[in-house]
């Protein structure tokens, strides 16, 4: 069993590049730093974590709804929600090597981490991370546009229209999953740290008073997600922001950490955001951004509860978690001991020989299952090579085609962890697989 060893990090960046999980993007030209492209295998995870994230927070409750708003934003939203002024970080330049940092991510403020020198660091400036352009063809203020920093404020401009399409009432809440974009001074640890990124958040209205039970429900909930989804419980923990640390908007917040290898860190942000925003943009709008309750005629505006993960970070803690080696008749064999719902592909269908009487039969059975999981074929390689490397992505169940087959109609499933093997007969496959895969 692999733990928290200092080659976790090399080995889960290697057999993602190695795999087809996440590729440095633009390679061909040198790689463009910071940024990464989720390949074959990585697109499927990634889909896999967003659409569990949505079915517990949206599909699976009658209070949230779905939201996918813009990413280009006029600068009203970032003035109003605060961001123009307060979304920087401390950045500090080394006079010796020119390296930048954050300097509230320095262990010793007053050395340079890339150089060593001391005393050589300049005084702290504020950083805005928001990336700024251009719409349109005329080159003047009124067409600058932002990236926007978080998908938030889309669930924010829309809460009228959402509260009128939607019959809702507080509490309830606006979910959306999308990409982000923040120009970080210190981009890093794989994509731990990126300047394009995807959240998936939720913004959570309700009655003023019923803010901080809302809170405390919504840290439990966030918190045993990722339990119910395989991180094991020594590995995740929740941590109550001091004070100090809180942002702009918020009153209380808590982040949901992971036990990466270089240690915890944060993987999901739940905030009680208060009444912050929809304040700020009613008056800045002129809109009306309340709630109106019909049956005592009493007008409010609801607080703010939100969960606010990252989907890129959280499929990297999952990889991490599920990572794990093991000695096997003399071997070692790589295995991601993924949760099934995000595992790539729920199965890969294997004719053990090229011979064509076995391909058509294999074909039969790839299709019998593909309308109702994600598989994968391969027919390249010995049989045994090819579990390593179903293992080594995690695919949970293989499905093997043997000569027998033709006689039998039988197929062997072979499971991933405990690597037994059973006959299925092909009549009854779509059963058998569904009571293991379907949880
Ligand atoms: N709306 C609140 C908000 O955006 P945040 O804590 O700044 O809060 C939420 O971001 C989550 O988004 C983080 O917990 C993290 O998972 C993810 N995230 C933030 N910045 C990121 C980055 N540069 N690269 C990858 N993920 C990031």
């Amino acid at each position: 069993m692999v733990t928290n060893d200092e080659t976790l990090f090399e080995k889960v960046v290697n057999l993602s590049k190695r795999r087809g999980f996440i590729f440095q993007s633009a390679e061909i030209y040198g790689g463009f730093r910071s940024t990464y492209d989720y390949g074959p295998i990585g697109v499927q995870l990634l889909r896999n974590v967003k659409d569990q994230w949505w079915r517990t927070m949206v599909q699976l409750r009658q209070d949230v709804v779905g939201l996918d708003a813009s990413i280009l934003s006029p600068p009203a939203i970032w003035e109003t929600s605060g961001h123009l002024q307060n979304f920087s970080d401390p950045l500090v330049d080394c006079k010796e090597c020119g390296a930048r940092h954050r300097e509230d991510k320095l262990e010793d403020p007053t050395t340079c981490p890339s150089c060593g020198e001391s005393s050589c660091l300049t005084e702290a400036r504020e950083f805005n991370l928001m990336f700024r352009t251009q719409a349109g063809p005329v080159v003047d203020t009124s067409a600058e546009v932002y990236l926007r920093p978080e998908t938030a404020q889309g669930m924010f401009i829309n809460f009228a229209n959402v509260l009128n399409t939607s019959r809702k009432k507080p509490p309830f809440g606006i979910a959306q999953i999308g990409k982000s974009f923040r120009n970080e001074i210190t981009p890093g640890n794989f994509v731990f740290r990126t300047r394009e990124f995807e959240q998936m958040e939720m913004e959570y209205f309700v009655p003023p008073e019923e803010a901080d039970e809302w809170y405390r429900y919504w840290c439990g909930e966030r918190h045993n997600w990722y339990l119910n989804l395989g991180i094991p419980d020594n590995k995740i923990r929740l941590r109550e922001h001091a004070e100090d640390e809180l942002s702009h908007y918020s009153s209380a917040t808590a982040d949901i950490e992971f036990l990466f290898p270089w240690g915890w860190d944060e993987l999901e942000g739940i905030a009680n955001r208060t009444d912050y925003d929809l304040k700020k943009h009613a008056e800045a709008s002129g809109s009306r951004l309340e709630y109106h309750d019909a049956n005592n005629e009493e007008r409010y505006t609801p607080y703010v509860i939100e969960p606010a993960a990252g989907a890129t970070r959280a499929a990297m803690a999952f990889l991490m978690a599920a990572y794990d080696e093991e000695e096997v008749n003399d071997d070692m064999r790589t295995v991601l001991r993924l949760d099934p719902r995000i595992a790539p592909y729920k199965i890969a269908v294997l004719p053990l020989s090229k011979k064509p009487e076995l391909i058509e039969p294999s074909q039969e059975v790839l299709g019998l299952l593909q309308p109702h999981w994600m598989c994968d074929y391969d027919q390249t390689q010995a049989i045994g090579r090819r579990y390593r490397r179903q293992d080594e992505i995690g695919t949970p169940y293989c499905v093997t085609i043997d000569f027998d087959t033709l006689d039998d109609q039988a197929v062997t499933v072979r499971e991933r962890d405990t690597m037994t093997q059973e006959r299925i007969p092909i009549v009854g496959l779509v059963e058998h697989l569904s009571d293991r895969l379907n949880l």
